[in-house]
């Protein structure tokens, strides 16, 4: 049976009390950490220093997303922070299966994310490869932008592809994620969904987690 996955964004949360804002979401299916460079992405957010500490805070799955260049380079670095799964950007590598085999190796499970300029058809080889796919829903880089609903025909050729080879692969939202939108994201594919303004912008964040869980289930 369908079984959406909540992973509210801590980049909306107070950096100042990341452990009490953790805290206040136990609904959360995952965490969801966004790494950003200042180089992939025109913004800089944290890095693997702040993730270890927001494992150590959480019992729950640590997903870190990394909105960085060279993700070969810096991929250990999380492992070793805690995090559960790892999703890089197939825009900032030549080699995204090698990125993959070594999160593998690592015990970890590898995603990759597709910007939403960027075609879904030459990364299709590598489902057999990886554990998940981000589809970002707006241009990586900042919270609290609108949601773009032409990217979900790419959920929806990911998820035809994924179900007629039949792989254990999720598919994972990104971007504008909020009680009006995930609907829309839930009937084209998506499995994971992103929120981060949604739930802590909201007056109660974990009761906007159950509603966002009953969005996706409609
Ligand atoms: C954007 C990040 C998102 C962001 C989502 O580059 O990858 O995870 O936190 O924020 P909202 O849900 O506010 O669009
Ligand atoms: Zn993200």
């Amino acid at each position: 049976s369908y079984q959406p996955l909540i992973a509210p964004s801590i980049l909306s949360a107070d950096f100042a009390r990341l452990d009490r804002e953790i805290e206040r979401i136990p609904a959360a299916d995952w965490i969801h950490v966004d790494v950003m460079d200042g180089h992939f992405v025109p913004n800089l957010s944290f890095g693997a220093p702040v993730a270890k500490a927001v494992g150590e805070v959480t019992d729950k799955p640590m997903d870190c997303h990394l909105m960085i260049e060279d993700p070969a380079r810096w991929v250990g670095d999380y492992v070793d922070a805690g995090a559960a799964s790892i999703t890089f950007h197939v825009e900032a590598t030549d080699d995204p299966r090698a990125v993959a085999d070594l999160l593998h190796s690592r015990g970890c499970r590898a995603g990759i994310s597709l910007k939403p300029g960027t075609a879904v058809e030459p990364y299709l080889d590598l489902l057999e490869h990886v554990d998940l796919v981000l589809v970002m829903s707006v241009e990586p880089g900042f919270g609290g932008q609108s949601f773009m609903p032409e990217v979900l025909d790419k959920v929806r050729t990911l998820r035809a592809e994924i179900d007629r080879r039949g792989l254990d692969v999720l598919i994972q939202i990104d971007g504008g994620i909020d009680s009006r939108t995930i609907g829309d994201a839930a009937s084209a594919g998506c499995d994971v969904f992103v929120a981060g303004s949604a739930v802590y912008g909201a007056p109660d964040p974990d009761a906007m987690i159950e509603t966002l869980r009953a969005g996706a289930a409609d």
